[in-house]
């Protein structure tokens, strides 16, 4: 099938590498916040643990480094530290917080836990001009997390600013290593992008040339170079990360590409029908599986919210088998993995909250090597890629639905009557989120069909029919959620309606918990 999206060959000035910093990882809560502004200032970045070796972090050819913050006390026994050879590479650095304390530590200074602990905003005062501060007013608001603080500084470096309880707030050697000791990545530090931004072109020299076009061109380069003549198939599911993912593989390699999109029935209502009806308006061929009855089988007696997953996971990964044998030889898998992900499984969080990986597992069965075009992007920036290649708005702003699907919003045993119970009261929450233009305000907004039921009254008659919680949270990427404060009247509408027209429904709740500590789905 012909695409209606031109194939157009990427310009040698956009094949040209674009600059880069690494951001070296000591744990910090905002490490990942770190790597988005550097990005949002359109210089690309990848973050590497510690541990990693230089030639690794090299390949990136950074213009410079940051260090970020991290939890720990540079004076404990086995703190984490960079590798005291980093600084020969000659690179501009900027340590945030543990970072600064660390680069302090390491080139001769002291730090210090102190009795003045900052939490919250403070005022920095500028002691000294230097390029990390350009264009910044004398005095301005920023915000601390700490208990250490740099006391001694190290030879060569100079106080640069500080506020009321950390006189050596920032420092600077000779226009090239710097430190830090409040966050210029988080919001609470009203002027912490220009910080950045001046981290990044006024003293590493970067000239923010990650733009959309130079991604897409990148992305399309590497891929047409990896696949070579070989053959790539690819899960689509409707969703933005797969949609993108199999637009730019077929940008890249045409027919090569086969897509297979896998009917779990847990789908939401016409759902199934909707998604290939977008793919064809993309102009990609999907081959259709419909494999309702083999995963409701499976399902049967499954009450276990991780069990679900694997069942589903497992079926699917058989379903999928099938269908790519039915295809030939194939070499590839082309997934949608997003930088998130990367991050979280390198990093190796300790504990699996839950298994999220709908394929894992399939590209060793099947021999396939991976293709992820994605790894390196945040979700917004999949959104913006997905615009730029042409894709239809209600794909690229669709929001996340879990491979899983219904099942894992139906507490306890997954049954054909609940899923339709299911479907129906989604589609009202759907209807009426849409009604009110709040569907592309919303990161993601649903029902879920929990297992208890109360008594509820109709006309005269008492009913005892199945409790629904309705669940809408804000976000930015999903690792963490807060949920978004309707509007009484539309929730109420959500509410009539669903109670009235979904049989089996007698009440209605509102789930009012923020991710951490809840989840985003219910199981
Ligand atoms: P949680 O519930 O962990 O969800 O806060 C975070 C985001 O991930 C989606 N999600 C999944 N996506 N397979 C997926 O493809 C899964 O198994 C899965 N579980 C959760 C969820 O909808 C939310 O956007």
């Amino acid at each position: 099938m012909e695409s209606h999206l031109p194939l157009t060959e990427p310009k040698e000035a956009e094949i040209a590498r674009v600059d880069a910093v690494a951001v070296i990882d000591f744990g910090s809560q905002y490490s990942l916040l770190i790597a988005r502004r550097v990005r949002e200032l359109k210089v690309y970045c990848e973050v590497f643990s510690p541990d990693v070796p230089w030639e690794q972090v090299a390949e990136l050819s950074p213009r410079g480094l940051i260090f970020s913050g991290g939890p720990g006390n540079v004076y404990d026994a086995g703190a984490i530290m960079p590798s005291s050879s980093i600084y020969d590479k000659n690179l501009p650095i900027l340590g945030i917080c543990y970072g600064m304390q660390a680069i302090v530590y390491q080139q001769g200074g002291k730090v210090r836990q102190t009795e003045r602990q900052e939490y919250g905003p403070s005022i920095l005062h500028q002691r000294s001009k230097s390029p990390l501060f350009w264009n910044l007013p004398p005095s301005f608001e920023v915000w601390m997390s700490h208990g250490d603080q740099v006391v001694d500084l190290p030879p060569g470096f100079e106080i640069l600013g500080s506020t009321e309880n950390c006189p050596m707030a920032a420092i600077g050697e000779d226009r090239r290593i710097f430190g830090i000791q409040f966050h210029p990545e988080v919001s609470h530090t009203p002027r912490g992008k220009e910080i950045l931004q001046n981290f990044l072109y006024r003293i590493c020299g970067c000239e923010g040339n990650w733009t959309v076009s130079s991604i897409i061109s990148q992305s399309m380069r590497e891929i047409k170079q990896k696949v070579g003549e070989g053959n790539v198939i690819c899960a689509t599911s409707g969703g933005v990360d797969s949609t993108v993912t199999a637009t730019l593989v077929h940008k890249a390699v045409g027919e090569q590409l086969k897509c297979i999109f896998v009917n779990n029935g847990l789908l939401r209502r016409e759902e199934s029908e909707r998604e290939l009806a977008a793919f064809k308006k993309i102009g990609i061929d999907v081959t259709y599986a419909g494999a309702t009855q083999r995963f409701l089988n499976r399902l049967k007696g499954v009450t276990d919210p991780e069990l679900k997953r694997k069942v589903i996971g497992e079926e699917f990964i058989r379903v999928f088998e099938e269908e790519a044998t039915e295809i030939g030889r194939v070499d590839f898998l082309a997934q949608g993995t997003l930088y998130p992900d990367v991050i979280e499984s390198a990093v190796g969080s300790a504990q699996r909250i839950k298994s999220h990986h709908n394929v894992g597992g399939l590209p060793e069965k099947m021999g396939l090597k991976l293709i992820e075009p994605l790894r390196f992007l945040f979700k917004d920036e999949v959104r913006e890629i997905g615009l730029a290649l042409g894709l239809p708005p209600e794909a690229v702003w669709r929001q996340p639905f879990p491979g899983p699907g219904l099942a894992i919003r139906i507490i306890g045993e997954v049954t054909p009557e609940k899923l339709e119970i299911l479907r129906m009261a989604d589609w009202v929450v759907m209807n009426e989120i849409k009604k009110a233009k709040l569907y592309h305000e919303i990161w993601q907004c649903f029902a879920v069909l929990t297992d208890v039921r109360s008594v509820g009254v109709v006309g005269d008659a008492r009913t005892y029919g199945y409790l629904v919680a309705l669940r809408a949270v804000e976000s930015k990427d999903a690792m963490t959620a807060d949920w978004v404060r309707l509007p009484y009247d539309l929730l109420s509408r959500i509410s009539a309606r669903i109670v009235n027209e979904v049989p089996g429904v007698s009440r209605v709740v509102y789930d009012i918990s923020p991710k951490p500590p809840a989840t985003i789905e219910w199981e």
